[in-house]
């Protein structure tokens, strides 16, 4: 599936996260005030190996628009060496446009996607900390539960938190 369109006056359309996409990506992803320097530099590399469809990649990025502008980007991709398995590696939308519904339509539409490609069950790492509490919320409200709790994963007293849940 390659578009998805609302006929709402705010439509959001997803599409293919395009090379040309990069600078609009980025700049959401910094935006978010979320991720730190070594965290942006892979974000900077998952967007470009994606956008590039560089061979072997299993990479699938997906950008929001509305008016044509870019609000919210997505990637995930098979969990390789599993059956089924998929994980979302990035979900960001643009402040300015959070809780108006762009995150959980880039998560629908990702999961559309993995059910056309079997898969059954989504995985998605976040962190513990009070900063992600918003995070953690939003999974929660889309039907992701807490699969496991790695304790001190990042730093001491920051925990990785991980997601998941069972297609039907
Ligand atoms: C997480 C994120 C992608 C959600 O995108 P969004 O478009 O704002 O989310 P939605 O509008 O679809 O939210 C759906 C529901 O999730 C919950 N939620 C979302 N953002 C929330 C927040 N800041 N505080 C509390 N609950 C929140 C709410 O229940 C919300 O429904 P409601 O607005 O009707 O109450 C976005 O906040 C973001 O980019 N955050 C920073 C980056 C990040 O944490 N990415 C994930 C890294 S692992």
């Amino acid at each position: 599936m390659d578009t998805h369109m609302l006929t709402t006056p705010n439509a959001v359309h997803i599409r293919k996260a395009k090379v040309a996409d990069h600078p609009a990506v980025i700049d959401i992803v910094r935006a978010t005030g979320f991720f730190r320097p070594t965290e942006i530099e892979i974000a900077f590399e998952v967007f470009d190996e994606a956008a590039m469809n560089k061979r072997g990649s299993n990479y699938r990025s997906y950008v929001a628009e509305v008016a044509d502008q870019v609000v919210g980007w997505i990637c995930f991709g098979a969990t390789p060496g599993t059956l089924g398995t998929f994980d979302v590696y990035w979900i960001v939308v643009d402040p300015a446009r959070q809780r108006h519904r762009v995150g959980s339509q880039l998560l629908e539409f990702a999961e559309t996607d993995i059910r056309k490609q079997k898969g059954r069950l989504i995985v998605i790492e976040t962190s513990g900390s009070e900063r992600y509490l918003p995070t953690r919320n939003f999974y929660e409200q889309n039907a992701y539960h807490l699969a496991a709790d790695v304790k001190d994963f990042y730093a001491p007293g920051d925990d990785k938190w991980i997601f998941a849940k069972k297609l039907s």
